[in-house]
């Protein structure tokens, strides 16, 4: 297979945290432009090289590899005193992004008043656990038309005059006992911490265009996942973007032919963060284990992360929610030890009867309880790199896994190391990871 006109988008298939920072490293080497095009500084993802590992949240993942382009596009939300300081930790570690970093001047920017309502908010009974980073203020204000855009910051002049109807709305909302700084505050310390960012901001869209008519390789990165998207997410406890596929075109301007392949990634276990339905929960025993197996703590907030068993309904529904093309499927080793592993095949009415159809009104979410099939569990998958020497238990469950969701294994995740996975013969993923 040719390699040239392989555009990839790597797409989360759960509530985020699935290990798309693994995948997106292992790739980018192979990828010209690296392209992040919705969220914020809500993502996390931990990149580890030569034993380094380093944090990120708005700088996308191929940063570590020198010959990667960066580029953020205009559906991204940044905070830019947060994008300095990984830059500092990048710098720190020898990683120098001049020259191959650019932000579009379309995104939009955090302020300090949209954290302060994102938190005002979290501390009132409508609690959706959102990271308290802004985001979804951020997100309404540019819907509101009361949004700041990067290219703004090259009219200082007029800067004032585009921050103040949004930050007045939020001081009405607060109060006068909010603690907000004043605009002029506002003002001047976003304009002291944008200034080493000017000479990086751009018209990505048309940068992407021309990587892409000349045949640069381009892989998107997407941030959290479909079951956290707006308008395909257990709404109202998703995130502010589309995460899943429909965001990468209106989050950079390229049109749908300029993407070749989807690569949709889950963890062999579902976990979700926040508040919100999640049917695979499990509060026992086995759901500690998971946590606590799987390291399942927020990289952003640090919060303990709900676990539970696969969950093949949510799972196929972003599949075809995004027409992935292969699955990558992290952490098996996760589930290694353990006497049987469960996957849920559907839910459970109040009625009794079982279906795979997902409800989109929150509320219907209340009567449903898994449906789990159970598997014999398995010694140990840690660090296998081909998956024909899976232990045949592991193989029975990835088979019954993939039947469930209707797409194929491309890639299988046995550690944390970049070492530790397999590529699938016959995958499109293999002429890219070979
Ligand atoms: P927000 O994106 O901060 O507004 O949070 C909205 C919901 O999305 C909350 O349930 C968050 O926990 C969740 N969320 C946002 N970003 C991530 C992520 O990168 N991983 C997992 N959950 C996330």
């Amino acid at each position: 297979m040719s390699l040239v006109r392989t555009n990839l988008a790597i797409l989360g298939l759960q509530w985020g945290d699935e290990g798309k920072g693994k995948v997106v490293d292992l790739l980018s080497p192979k990828f010209r432009q690296v392209v992040r095009f919705q969220g914020g500084n809500n993502a996390g993802h931990t990149v580890v090289v030569d034993g380094q590992s380093i944090a990120l949240h708005q700088v996308p993942s191929g940063a570590l590899h020198p010959g990667c382009f960066l580029v953020v596009g205009n559906g991204v939300v940044l905070n830019l005193e947060v994008f300095q300081q990984e830059l500092d930790r990048l710098q720190a570690r020898g990683f120098d992004l001049t020259g191959r970093l650019m932000l579009s001047d379309k995104a939009h920017i955090i302020l300090p008043h949209h954290i302060a309502l994102d938190l005002w908010r979290e501390g009132g009974a409508n609690k959706i656990g959102t990271t308290g980073r802004g985001i979804g203020p951020a997100y309404e204000a540019k819907a509101g038309r009361m949004g700041v855009r990067l290219g703004d910051l090259h009219h200082p002049e007029t800067l004032a005059d585009r921050i103040r109807p949004g930050y007045e709305e939020v001081r009405l909302r607060l109060g006068a006992g909010a603690e907000l700084p004043s605009l002029e505050r506002v003002v001047e310390s976003l304009l002291r911490i944008a200034e080493p960012f000017l000479p990086f901001i751009g018209d990505t869209q048309n940068h992407l265009v021309a990587a892409w008519e000349r045949g640069d390789r381009i892989l998107f990165e997407g941030a959290q996942a479909t079951l956290l998207d707006i308008d395909h997410g257990t709404y109202p406890f998703v995130t502010s973007s589309n995460c899943s596929l429909g965001g990468l075109f209106t989050g950079t301007g390229l049109p749908p032919k300029a993407l070749d392949k989807i690569l949709g990634i889950a963890k062999a276990y579902t976990t979700r963060v926040g508040s919100g339905p999640f049917p695979a929960e499990m509060h026992d025993a086995t759901g500690e284990h998971l946590r606590q197996a799987g390291r399942e703590f927020g990289t952003t907030t640090g919060r303990p992360r709900r676990c539970g068993w696969f969950d093949a309904p949510i799972t196929a529904h972003a599949c075809r929610t995004n027409g992935v093309d292969g699955l990558a499927i992290m952490k098996l080793d996760v589930l290694d030890g353990l006497d049987e592993v469960g996957l849920i095949v559907g839910y459970r009415t109040g009625e009794g009867t079982v279906t795979t159809k997902l409800p989109s009104c929150a509320a219907d979410w209340k009567g449903l309880k898994p449906e789990v099939k159970y598997f014999k569990g398995w010694a140990s998958t840690r660090g296998i790199t081909s998956h024909g020497k899976l232990p045949a238990e592991a193989h029975a469950y990835l088979e019954a896994l993939v039947e469930s969701v209707e797409v194929p294994i491309a890639y299988l995740s046995t550690g944390p190391d970049r070492a530790e996975g397999c590529i699938y013969p016959g995958t499109f993923l293999e002429p890219l990871l070979a």
